[in-house]
């Protein structure tokens, strides 16, 4: 099994370019099963998570091809509705291709994705939007299957603001007969770029980017072409990189616009940031101040970027509270920071973290999540001496070559057996 060996004591510098949004191209892959024929997409990263999803439509009958950037599925007449445990379990996004195949084809089974490791992570208000559009939904030897002649448009009012949810839901309810209106939906940009696509293809949705999404389904999709927005998970955490080393790093190919809280954030803890239209720079900066931070759903404080920006806290002059309201085990990094000498206190969502600048010395650290990695990646980059970081293939589900990126910009990082 590959492990991260990162070794200290050099300052990041320099340009690099974000990759396409993981989290965007998962639902876009899913959406092609609403249109038979190719579809084309661009700036789509090479990830453990692509190759799942497209394992998963190979499995139901379609032809992927991804060349370089581009990603190209064609969807025949499906041979199969099943999205088995093996597959779901190791992606939980996979529960992405309910909605459609069940408002295509009027049928699917897909796995109930079991534990995970950042929380318990229910898809019960997936589960109750598809009901609500009318498909009648059964649990079957640990499989949801969930039937219908035909989806007819309804009001759905999420209790928890969901991201996967709204995705779900608004791609089902695009081939709805009648409209569907979904309030409390996600604003995330990811939510936008598919709703940006489904468009493309023939949808007829409104509201993508506020609490409220209408969505006039639809008697038929065609397949369309279209370019993934940049990653901003992977922009910021090349931004905390630049910054945790206190050096000047710029990330190219972005949109800064899908970063507020953050770049407030740093700039609230010092750090001076500019930004133009596709490229955010942190500049060199000798000493930044903890500030607190609460994740919330988008516009807010990113949960995918609060172990990264605790990695940056534990630098920090003074005191840091972080607050995670989105998933309720997702601090499973503050130890292993811990065992590199960071000095934190974590409560249940809590973690008040005390900055002690130069003082973290590297160690064995064992990587738990995808983002957790990176974290840990980052405190390598600042953590005395050398820092092993086991079970990496989580980072090889969310950053294309982080390794090579983080390289580019100075850093001394390799991959090891
Ligand atoms: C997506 C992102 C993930 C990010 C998360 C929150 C993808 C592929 N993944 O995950 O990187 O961390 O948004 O920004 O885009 N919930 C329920 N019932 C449900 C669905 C969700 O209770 O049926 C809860 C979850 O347990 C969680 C909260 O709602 O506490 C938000 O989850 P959700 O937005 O659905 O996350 P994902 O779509 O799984």
């Amino acid at each position: 099994m590959d492990s991260m060996l990162v070794k200290s004591g050099h300052q990041l510098n320099g340009e690099v370019a974000a990759s396409g949004a993981k989290n965007s191209a998962l639902p876009l892959l899913f959406s092609t099963l609403l249109a038979e024929g190719e579809h084309v997409f661009h700036n789509v990263p090479k990830l453990k998570d692509i190759d799942s999803t497209c394992q998963l439509l190979n499995l139901f009958g379609c032809e992927t091809q991804h060349d370089g950037q581009v990603l190209r599925v064609k969807v025949n007449r499906l041979k199969s509705q099943l999205a088995n445990y093996d597959v779901v379990r190791k992606m939980r996004a996979s529960i992405l291709c309910l909605g459609p195949l069940v408002a295509k084809y009027g049928e699917a089974q897909v796995s109930l994705p079991g534990g995970c490791a950042i929380g318990t992570r229910p898809i019960d208000l997936h589960l109750e939007g598809m009901a609500a559009l009318g498909a009648e939904i059964t649990q079957e030897s640990g499989y949801v299957v969930a039937k219908t002649k035909q989806l007819i448009g309804g009001d759905i009012l999420f209790e928890t603001v969901t991201v996967g949810g709204t995705e779900n839901i608004m791609m089902a309810a695009s081939l709805a007969k009648g409209t569907t209106r979904i309030e409390n939906a996600a604003k995330e940009p990811e939510i936008v770029d598919l709703a940006n696509y489904l468009n493309k293809m023939g949808a007829k949705i409104t509201g993508a980017g506020t609490s409220i999404l209408t969505i006039e389904g639809v008697s038929e999709l065609k397949p369309a072409e279209h370019h993934v927005i940049a990653d901003r998970i992977e922009a910021g955490t090349l931004l905390i990189a630049g910054a945790i080393t206190g050096g000047e790093v710029t990330v190219t190919k972005c949109h800064p616009e899908h970063l507020p809280a953050l770049i407030e954030k740093m700039r609230e803890s010092g750090f001076k940031i500019s930004h133009d239209k596709n490229s955010i720079t942190v500049h060199k900066c000798n000493s930044w101040s903890g500030v607190d931070i609460t994740t919330a759903p988008h516009p807010a404080f990113p949960t995918d970027l609060q172990a990264q920006f605790m990695a940056l806290m534990t630098q920090a002059e003074g005191t840091s509270v972080i607050s995670e309201t989105i998933f309720e085990n997702r601090f499973m990094h503050v130890q292993e920071l811990m065992r590199l000498g960071a000095n934190i206190t974590p409560k249940t969502r809590v973690a008040v973290v005390r900055g002690n600048r130069g003082q973290m010395q590297g160690a064995p650290v064992m990587a738990t999540d995808l983002r957790a990695s990176a974290c840990l990646v980052l405190a390598g980059l600042v953590a005395k001496g050398e820092t092993k970081i086991g079970r990496i293939y989580h980072l090889d589900r969310g950053y294309e070559r982080l390794e090579d990126k983080l390289s580019t910009l100075g850093a001394q990082i390799m991959r090891v057996q």
